[in-house]
């Protein structure tokens, strides 16, 4: 067990940066991953034995705007933990560094893959291997709904893998958000479109909408859509070559869609036209059965029926993901998921983080980082061997 800070304790950092307070508990094994504030290892716990992700964030309590992020994604993780949801990333360990009032580490159960690397491998070459995904995800996504919460980072990265049991949960809550906190803005120029281009639903992508469920969904809708093509299919550098890429597969928008953006915004209308002009002449026709059977070759029709519908262009035509639960393309399959369907019906609380609301008042890094301590302390420094540093 690792001692508490008795704050003049200084960790001395080894080759990797990591402090000697974390390195006592914990055994690294291997670098794995990159993270936009640091470095994934596999470590083992020197306590538990147990294999397990350590997340180092470093410099993310130096400034309001990070540590507000930090804040929301450890909220979130311990709210998630709560119910122990098989497709949500379990966070075992949340720590601050003696001597430092600006570095965590985060523990987590660990992953032997993600299913950007499954997609490459042999794991998902066959129609049951992918339904299994499909139903975890949409399963953890359901979950999502009843918490009130919105991940806006779905991609292949972001969902971590056990490549035995093929059980995948949704990791990365770096950019989630509490559904009823994220600003209602009117002006595109200001909406926030954070995420990463190819998941990007059409209404971020033109900014049109700002992120929501129905987002997620779309993202979702473009994973489903790489497992059953093996590949990325929606490739480009600028928000308008992801538009022009998406309504070659789909089509164009409804005439109500078009007439609806042309009312509101005008100039993302005419770019909209431009790339539907671009579909003239294209074989097989985007949007027709054998565009959509073209693209996505292991995909059955109860399946293309599914991807048509979690890529409408328009996010008012896309299913939440309960409803995507009720689809008869995934009816064979849910027992794969009858844990998680357990868990959603516990009828889960809808998650909230401090401060949330406090984003333009007077907000300080030290009411953030008092904030950050007692979450900590709270949810981590007894039982299940956590431990709290800052
Ligand atoms: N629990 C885990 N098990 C295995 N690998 C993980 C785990 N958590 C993260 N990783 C690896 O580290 C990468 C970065 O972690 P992530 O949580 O996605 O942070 P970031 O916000 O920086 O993308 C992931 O894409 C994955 O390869
Ligand atoms: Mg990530």
């Amino acid at each position: 067990m690792l001692r508490r800070a008795s704050g003049h304790t200084i960790s001395k950092p080894n080759k990797d940066g990591i402090p000697d307070a974390i390195l006592e508990r914990f055994e690294i094994v291997r670098q794995i991953g990159q993270g936009a504030y640091g470095l994934v290892y596999q470590a083992k716990d020197k306590k538990t034995e147990n294999t397990i992700a350590l997340k180092k964030c470093v410099k993310v309590l130096t400034n309001i705007t990070d540590a507000h992020r930090t804040l929301r994604e450890i909220c979130i993780l311990t709210e998630l933990r709560k119910s122990g949801h098989p497709n949500v990333v379990h966070m075992t360990h949340a720590m601050g560094v003696p001597g430092s009032r600006t570095d965590l580490y985060l523990a987590f159960e660990f992953f032997d893959g993600d299913m950007r690397s499954g997609i490459r491998s042999s794991l998902y070459r066959n129609h049951d291997a992918v339904m299994e995904v499909v139903v975890q995800v949409a399963c953890g996504l359901a979950y999502f709904e009843k918490c009130g919460l919105l991940h806006r980072d779905l991609k292949p990265e972001n969902l971590f893998v056990d490549t035995k049991t093929h059980r995948i949960v949704i990791g990365d809550f770096g950019l989630a958000r509490c559904q009823s906190t994220v600003p209602q803005v009117d002006d595109p120029e200001q909406k926030q479109s954070e995420g990463t281009l190819p998941y990007m639903a059409p209404e971020l992508l033109l900014g049109t909408d700002q992120a929501s469920y129905k987002s997620d969904i779309w993202a979702y809708g473009v994973i489903v859509g790489e497992l059953f093509c093996s590949s990325i299919f929606l490739r480009g550098r600028k928000k308008m070559d992801f538009i022009r890429k998406i309504v070659e597969v789909t089509g164009p928008p409804t005439d109500a869609y078009m007439k609806k953006l042309e009312s509101d915004l005008l100039p993302q209308c005419l770019e909209v036209e431009r790339c539907i002009e671009n579909l003239e002449g294209m074989d097989p026709e985007p949007g027709s059965d054998a565009c959509w059977e073209q693209q996505f070759p292991m995909a059955e029709p109860q399946d293309i029926d599914l991807l048509k519908t979690l890529l409408a262009f328009d996010p008012e035509h896309r299913p939440l993901a309960t409803s995507v639960m009720q689809h008869p393309a995934l009816a064979k399959h849910l027992a794969i998921s009858a844990e998680g369907i357990a868990v959603n019906e516990l009828s889960p609380q809808v998650i909230t983080v401090p401060l949330d609301d406090a984003l333009d008042s007077e907000l300080k890094i030290d009411d953030l980082r008092a904030t950050i301590s007692g979450v900590i302390e709270k949810s981590y420094s007894s039982g299940g061997g956590c431990c709290v540093l800052l």
